[in-house]
């Protein structure tokens, strides 16, 4: 059976405004800095953080991290490991780690303790949407695109096993499709 399509739950053109507003924000806040660097969270970040750092109007460069969560049981152990590393030293940098969703919290949480041992000049967090029902640890979120109530979501970076990442727009997965 051939899997229905996403319900839309945050339009393409709904997204496009609200990337670009944070980018206008993040341009504002960093303006009297020499560079940000912004960190993408492999794999859902990329197309959020292609969209953000294309509508920045300061000087940025970007790198990749990507972690794993063991066994996929961060949902509920919170163990989450790096699977590969930046390429970069951010030591003395400025850093905006880039993710697209925040669940439980355990990632970023993780991801903020690794990179803030390594002394960047600063630290935030931008995170496309958030489903604060379902959050376990406090992570803190600098910039947030939407609060998203507790569904399965797709799209713009989003997937379901490895389906629906590339949609325009983020859907919902009903639980009948999510095995089809
Ligand atoms: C997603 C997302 C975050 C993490 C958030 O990654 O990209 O990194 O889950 O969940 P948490 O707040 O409960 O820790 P996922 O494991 O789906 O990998 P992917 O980005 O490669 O799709």
């Amino acid at each position: 059976m051939t899997p229905r399509k996403p319900e839309v739950l945050i339009p393409e053109a709904e997204v496009r405004s609200r990337v670009e507003a944070l980018a206008r924000q993040i341009s504002e806040d960093y303006a009297a800095v020499d560079e940000l660097l912004l960190v993408g969270v492999l794999k859902g970040a990329f197309i959020f953080l292609a969209d953000l750092s294309r509508c920045l109007t300061i000087p940025r460069s970007i790198d990749f991290i990507a972690v794993s969560s063991y066994a996929h049981s961060s949902r509920t152990s919170g163990a989450v490991r790096l699977v590969m590393d930046l390429r970069t030293p951010i030591e003395g940098r400025h850093v905006l780690v880039v993710e697209d969703i925040l669940e439980t919290g355990y990632t970023l949480e993780y991801l903020v303790d690794v990179l803030a041992a390594r002394k960047p000049a600063s630290l935030k967090t931008c995170v496309l949407v958030r489903k604060q029902r379902r959050q376990k640890v406090q992570a803190t979120v600098d910039y947030l695109g939407f609060e998203i109530p507790d569904v399965w979501v797709v799209g713009y970076g989003l997937d379901y096993a490895e389906r629906n990442r590339t949609l325009p727009y983020i859907g919902v997965i009903e639980p009948d499709d999510r095995s089809a």
